[in-house]
């Protein structure tokens, strides 16, 4: 649909209704901000914007996991195949905007991972990966053993081209820092595809009392902590999935934003991007911290 059309369908709608701001705002190409509303209306509106053109170089989405978490808008907590069916179509909504060589990357626990997986291959995207982010702090059970990893998926809609870029997430290898081999590769290693970090393979980010560093949650004490968020990703998390699938100027697509991880870590890598939320809050404050990291950036603190 062109520009000009959707200026004057939105400057009807808001003749019709009271406010139309945000409606507004969906209805033109957008990026480098956060739209408030749902993923998958958002998309279909970004999409027509685009004239059916798919814009996202790489979409990440950690979506509510069905666990009857408390969101401020989203109620987390539907019969099972309800949420099996949304998670399909919230894929296939992100799958239509992901441009032919992109990449789509999925988080989600332990309960519904299979589902995304089927999910995927029913929209025909290759997996690449199946990572497993095993973190620390999280919550202690006394009946079962107690969570510490999340499901990251890695799918691609070319199997043959996408972008990897190997040598922006390499780290420091065994053979270099444990063995002293001579036949090790002095670029060091992609890393695996369980994401434990050790001291061996940033030593500038341990302390000397530390043995291990499994990228935790970003818990409530954490200065990285937005606030206002309990599912708030590790920008560390997010950093590695945008250095390896994107390059700078590409845009990278947050359907679920929440407290604006993935669009602050794509801003702050030369990145542009989109995040959507369905709470307004969350858009709200999503944008402030936006902003608060676009300046730190600027003055390089
Ligand atoms: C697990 S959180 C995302 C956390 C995010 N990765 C971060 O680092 O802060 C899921 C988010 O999805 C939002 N949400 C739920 N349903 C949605 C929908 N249909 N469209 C857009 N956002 C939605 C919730 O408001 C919540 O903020």
């Amino acid at each position: 649909m062109g520009t000009a059309i959707q200026r004057l369908i939105c400057d009807l709608r808001r003749k019709l209704f009271y406010h139309c701001v945000n409606d507004y705002e969906i209805f033109m190409k957008q990026e480098n901000t956060i739209l408030h509303g749902d993923c998958i209306d958002v998309l279909k509106e970004q999409l027509d914007a685009h004239d059916g053109e798919p814009f996202a170089d790489l979409v990440f989405a950690d979506p509510p996991f069905n666990i009857g978490y408390a969101y401020d808008k989203y109620d987390d907590n539907m019969e099972y195949d309800h949420y099996v069916d949304w998670t399909y179509r919230w894929m296939k909504a992100c799958k239509d905007v992901l441009t032919e060589n992109g990449s789509f990357w999925v988080a989600i626990g332990g309960d519904y991972a299979a589902e995304v997986r089927i999910a995927a291959r029913k929209l025909g995207l290759t997996m690449r990966n199946w990572i497993i982010w095993y973190y620390t702090f999280g919550q202690n059970t006394k009946k079962k053993f107690s969570r510490s990893h999340t499901h990251i998926f890695y799918f691609v809609k070319n199997a043959k081209k996408f972008t990897f870029n190997d040598m922006a997430i390499r780290v420091p290898s065994a053979r270099q820092t444990t063995y002293n081999d001579k036949r090790a590769n002095s670029k060091g290693k992609v890393p695996d595809d369980t994401w434990i970090v050790r001291p061996q393979e940033l030593p500038e980010s341990f302390q000397p009392d530390e043995d291990t560093w499994h990228i935790p949650r970003v818990c409530g004490t954490f200065k990285e902590r937005a606030g206002f968020h309990g599912c708030q990703m590790p920008e560390k998390v997010l950093a590695r999935i945008i250095e390896a699938a994107s390059n700078p100027g590409q845009l990278v697509l947050d359907p679920f934003s929440g407290s604006g991880t993935t669009v602050v870590t794509a801003q702050s890598l030369d990145r542009r991007f989109l995040g959507i939320d369905l709470s307004e809050n969350y858009v709200k404050y999503g944008l402030q911290r936006l902003e608060e990291s676009r300046d730190l950036h600027d003055t390089g603190s």
